[in-house]
Order: structure tokens, then sequence, then C-alpha cells
């Protein structure tokens, strides 16, 4: 309902990338998956809450099949509450938008995982190209002149002021899902001035913490010549006014109740790996991106493994991995390192035919990934940077008996308000192995403590929560443009 009042009869226009259905064509017939992806994660429910149209490409081998002559479905398929308008790639412009400029560009520029960033011309001007096609998309598909257009993330940089040139009214928001580095760091950038001059087309611009916000406004302050008014938290640029503001992302907090007890879950999911009833079992879920610091975690494993040999054939850490982005270098590096490591780890404390790593390399469905959560004894999230981290508050959300312990990297956004988690460097391995086995042997009393002020944290500060707040700050700037609109 706070949407509702926030938005009041306006129209919502929402831009991303990844599409929250993708349908893809199977020996069954037509699938409809849902992609792994903290930002579809996030803006999925408020859009199911708010209707509007959702504007992302279309990536699966049956999109096509499944919209209108102006590509536009309605969905959750099963269950319409909203319009997914989708836009159709070429191959090169997937290569050099995506693959290229977002991915081996910016998204190692941002996070500073000690990935060199890959920065091609042809790559920019793909860019370049796509976000003009979803700015053109965007104006097409806005009935009014003064619409609220959330853009999402790294690969639209150049599109809100693309869109702010033909609908100068639109109240335009964006969300930027990922880190923002220090200048230095993106001062490597060669098309450095022309990203901060399309971000600063927005009204309103949300980072997920304060550090980024900061990050921000002195980068702009070091390559553009702008008025940067540090309270208010605002940037002056031509004629725009933007205003920086951190907004945490969440998750909706779970309503309906789960198809299994968590007592089913723990006894079936170890049913399904081959593992004994009261095996002690660790969960890790993440894309297979460098960014996660699975390498890293799996060495902690091992060293805890070294450390207390008695928990051989006692415990398993199972990691679930999304392929991700699996055309480029990088990642195919980085699954045969994961693949090797947890080889090696395995032959060295495999005991008794259990495995102390069970590498899961697939694309699980939320459902599923609820039922390991709520089986597991610990959830790890090791990021070596990360903007939120999704996964630490979906597994807290779902263990309602207050069990369970969060190790969280202190890189993550999540790490700024989940303070009752075990936080660790990932970078230090020892540190990791100490928190596992701290984890393994914490008391019920003191897991429940965590787990409960994690729990009312996470419940409070939901997805909603986080729109809202956005809306709400959109919506004061967008009554103070029409009062100053009007006195001048
Ligand atoms: O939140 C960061 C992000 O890159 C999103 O933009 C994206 O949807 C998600 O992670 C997953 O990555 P991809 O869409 O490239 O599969």
């Amino acid at each position: 309902s706070l949407l509702h009042d926030e938005l009041a009869g306006d129209e919502v226009l929402v831009v991303s990338n990844r599409e929250p259905y993708i349908h893809t064509k199977t020996a069954k017939g037509i699938e409809v998956r849902r992609p792994a992806s903290g930002l579809v994660t996030a803006v999925e429910p408020v859009m199911r809450a708010c209707s509007g149209t959702w504007i992302a490409h279309g990536a699966g081998t049956a999109d096509r099949e499944t919209v209108d002559e102006n590509d536009r479905v309605q969905v959750p398929p099963k269950n319409p509450a909203y319009t997914l308008r989708r836009v159709w790639l070429s191959k090169e412009e997937e290569q050099g938008y995506y693959y290229g400029f977002a991915n081996e560009g910016l998204w190692p520029l941002c996070h500073i995982a000690h990935v060199r960033p890959v920065f091609r011309s042809s790559d920019w001007e793909e860019y370049v190209k796509v976000n003009q096609r979803f700015a053109d998309a965007v104006v097409a598909e806005a009935n009014t002149e003064d619409p609220v257009v959330l853009v999402q993330d790294y690969h639209f940089a150049l599109l809100p002021r693309m869109v702010r040139e033909k609908l100068p009214k639109a109240t335009i928001i964006m969300f930027w899902h990922i880190p923002w580095p220090n200048p230095e760091s993106f001062g490597i950038c060669p098309w450095r001035e022309e990203i901060l001059e399309g971000l600063l087309g927005n009204t309103l611009l949300g980072f997920h913490t304060p550090f980024h916000c900061k990050n921000f406004l002195e980068t702009v302050d070091r390559y553009l010549e702008t008025r940067i008014e540090h309270e208010a938290s605002t940037i002056s640029y031509g004629g725009d006014l933007t205003q920086v503001e951190p907004y945490p992302i969440s998750i909706a907090w779970p309503e309906e109740p789960y198809p299994e007890t968590i007592e089913e879950s723990r006894e079936s999911v170890r049913k399904e790996l081959g593992l004994p009833r009261d095996h002690l079992m660790a969960i890790g879920v993440d894309r297979l991106d460098y960014t996660k610091g699975i390498l890293e975690r799996l060495q902690a494993v091992e060293r805890m493994l070294e450390l207390h040999p008695s928990m051989a054939g006692r415990f398993t850490m199972v990691q679930i991995a999304a392929p991700s982005r699996t055309s480029l270098e990088e990642y195919q590096n980085l699954e045969a390192r994961v693949r090797q490591l947890a080889q090696r780890i395995n032959s060295r404390f495999g005991a008794s035919g259990i495995d102390p790593i069970m590498l899961k390399i697939e694309h699980y469905e939320s459902d599923q990934v609820n039922r390991y959560y709520r089986a597991a004894d610990i959830c790890v999230v090791t990021s070596l940077h990360d903007g939120m981290n999704l996964v630490a508050k979906e597994f807290i959300a779902s263990r309602e008996d207050e069990r369970g312990v969060l190790i969280l990297s202190q890189f993550t956004g999540a790490a700024r308000e989940l303070h009752e988690a075990l936080i660790i460097n990932p970078y230090h391995v020892e540190q990791g192995a100490d928190a596992l086995y701290r984890a393994l042997t914490m008391p019920e009393m003191e897991q429940r403590e965590r787990m409960r002020s994690m729990r009312a944290l996470v419940r409070d500060f939901n997805v909603y929560r986080w729109a809202g707040r956005m809306l709400l700050d959109a919506a004061r700037l967008r009554r103070r443009e029409r009062v100053t609109a009007k006195i001048h």
C-alpha cells in the first residue's frame, strides 16, 4: 500500500537488461524460468504490486513465441500482474553491449576483484547503440509526458540522459545494483565522462550503501565540472539536478507457507544428496562468478578440515553455482578452477565415500534453493566484493526455526546491516576456516539470538520498503520540480 500511495496513479516503467521470466524451448515444450539475479529477486515483487511495464532483453529461445505483435506479454505467466515488453538484440549487440562493455568492462571495473577490465571501442559503440534502443523503447511505451522510469543497473548508464532528452518531465530513478569504486579506479575507463554525464540525467540515483554514494560524488567531482552540495547530496550539471542516496536493497518477506517443514527439508535434502541423516551441511548459492569468492570459500573448507580432521566425513559444503556469462573466458577459467579445487579437496578429505565438497553447477529454481537453505546448518557468503548480496537475506528469511549460522564477507553491502552474522575477510583463509568451525559448534541459544535479530531486520527492511523509500524521495523531488516550474 505504501507503493500505491507513492505512485498514486503515476505511470511506471522499469528498464533492465535481464528479464524476470525467460521462456525456453525444451524437449518437454516451452518452460518458464526465473533467472538467478539479485536484481530480478528484488524488483519482481515490486512490479507485481504496482503493475506497469517492464522493458528487458528477450534472451530465451522461446521468448518470441510468447509475445504479441507489440513484443509484449503479461506476466507472471500463471497470475498476470504487469506487462513485460521484450527488446530483441542481435548477436553483435549482445556481444558488444552485454558480454563486452557491461561484463568485461564495467563489471570488473566496479567490483575491483582483481580481474582486469577490458575496454574495446567496438564494445562501447554497441553499448551506446543498445542504450539508445532501450531509451527509444521507454519513450515508445510511455503514455504520459511525465512517467516514473525506474532504470536498473550498469547496463544502462547512458539511458537516463537519452530518456531525459525526449521526456524532460519524466521522473527518472536509477538504481545501481553493483558497487561504485573510488575515483582512481573508475578513472581508467576511457569513457568515464560520458558515463557520468549519462547518469546525471537521473532525477534520483541510488546505491546500496552510503560508501558507494560517497565514491560516486567524489568520482563526479574529479572528472566533471559540476556543482555538488555535499550536505544535500545533490549534483547540478547543466540544467539538471540529481539527488544521490543510499537504498539498501532487500527481499520480499515470505508470506506463503513452505511446502515442507524445516525437519522435512533437512531429511529430504540429505537423502537426495546421499548424506547421512545427522550430517552437518553448509550451503553456498551463487552465480558462478569470480566476484563471489567461491575458490576462497573452498579453501576455507579445506583449511578447516586440516585443522579439525574429525570433521571429515561428518561435514559437507554444498555449493550451488548457477552458470553465468559462460561465453566469457574469465568465467570458463573460473569454472575449471572451481572444479579442480573441489576435486583436490575431495580426494584429500573424502571419508567413507562422503565428499566434503558437493558442487552443483546448474540452475536451481527458488523453491529448490529454499529447501537447501532450510536444510543447512550454515550458509556461506564470501564475495570478494558485492553490492548487497541477497542470498544472505534469503537464507535468514527462510529460517523460521531461528537456527542456522550465516558466515558473511565484510565486503558485501549486507555486512553493513547484518552485524550478527559471522563477518569474515574472504581473502583470509584462516579466518574463514575458524568461522566455519565456530559455526559448526555454535550453541543453539547463540544461533537463535543472532538469527532472531537478523530476521527482525530483514522482515522490517524488506524490498517494498526499498522501493517505497525511493519512490517517496522521487515524489518529493517531483513536487519540488512542479512548484519551481510554476515560480519561473
Ligand atoms: O545485480 C547485478 C547483476 O549483474 C544484475 O544486473 C544481473 O541481472 C545479475 O547480477 C545476474 O547477472 P546476469 O543478468 O548477467 O546473468
